[in-house]
């Protein structure tokens, strides 16, 4: 029996994001948000790239999670919502639900159907909580209905999807968590900056696991909007840039390519590009200012030994 729920929200702004999607692709230089990588192939294809050897930060992460379980659960308290922000298939949650024991378990994803599937496998195995989905796009702004709210609300934002985000929209997003955390706090997860060699690898790999990832992109950018990109002609580019501090990731194409765009052309020029994510990386005292700047006061933060990525906690 299943006894979850699912609110979808994503339609709401549905035609915004078709406009600014071909604006984007219009652009020069050309750009496409990375929310546009999870459709479900993609949803595989990124929990793929967590087993990699290059791809350090889940694994890091679940280490510090479980090394520390029980002081970072001390900090969070019991009780309340515990929402998994970008929750995909639930499974960094599963270790936290039964030590947080919350009221309500609010999953939010942009991809419904992995949403759906995951709650349905875990509803059974958390009889007293109160299991719910919900489809929508935070990207731009976290709107979370209140009756989905309790009064203790735990945001958990892991695997430093934060770095999406510019630092100013970073502090931007921080400060609207801050908004819903009223007497609970955020568990978030940061990438640390590195070595460069290191970062490379993480979003280069060898098997080409990433830059399928990438390439992904355009076969769902065809589904959503009819254009015709034709994978074959683009190539995967992930590198870490130093001075900005960030991954960057692009398209780049292999020859010269006309895109169908909306009924109108695109021309790409022989190795033009075009931007698909950025990967903001933080040292301990960069993301630290960052949280105070967002109106956060008591936090804590956890590490591995080689300290390549933080576990905030913060309220
Ligand atoms: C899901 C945003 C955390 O930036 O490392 C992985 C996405 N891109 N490999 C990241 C990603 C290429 C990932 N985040």
């Amino acid at each position: 029996m299943t006894r979850h729920r699912i609110v979808n929200r994503l339609q709401i702004d549905h035609d915004t994001e078709i406009v600014r999607l071909i604006a984007g692709l219009r652009a020069q230089p050309a750009t496409i948000e990375p929310k546009y990588f999870y459709d479900e192939l993609g949803c595989t294809l990124y929990a793929a790239i967590c087993q990699l050897d290059e791809y350090y930060p889940t694994r890091t992460e679940r280490a510090i999670f479980q090394q520390y379980r029980q002081e970072i659960a001390e900090a969070i308290g019991a009780g309340g919502t515990f929402v998994d922000l970008g929750a995909g298939d639930c499974c960094k949650a599963q270790g936290w639900l039964p030590i947080v024991a919350p009221d309500r378990y609010l999953a939010v994803d942009i991809a419904g159907p992995s949403l759906d599937t995951a709650l349905t496998a875990m509803a059974d195995d958390f009889p007293e909580i109160d299991m719910v989905g919900l489809v929508t796009d935070f990207s731009r702004q976290l709107d979370i209905p209140a009756e989905l709210l309790t009064e203790r609300v735990t945001l958990f934002y892991p695997g430093s999807s934060i770095g999406n985000f510019t630092p100013e929209e970073a502090v931007r997003f921080l400060k609207e968590m801050r908004r819903y955390t009223r007497d609970g706090g955020l568990l978030i997860g940061v990438d640390a900056k590195k070595d460069k060699a290191r970062l490379d690898a993480a979003y280069a790999d060898a098997l080409g696991v990433t830059a399928a990832f990438n390439l992904n992109a355009l076969r769902h950018i065809n589904r959503v909007i009819g254009t015709d990109f034709v994978e074959s002609g683009w190539r995967h580019v992930g590198a870490y840039n130093e001075a900005a501090g960030r991954i960057e990731m692009h398209l780049q194409a292999a020859g010269r390519q006309t895109v169908n765009i909306a009924g109108l052309p695109r021309e790409f020029a022989d190795g033009e590009r075009i931007h698909s994510e950025s990967s903001y990386k933080y040292s301990r005292n960069e993301f630290e200012s960052m949280l105070r700047e967002a109106g956060f006061t008591r936090i804590s933060v956890w590490s591995n030994t080689e300290q390549a990525f933080w576990v905030f906690h913060a309220s």
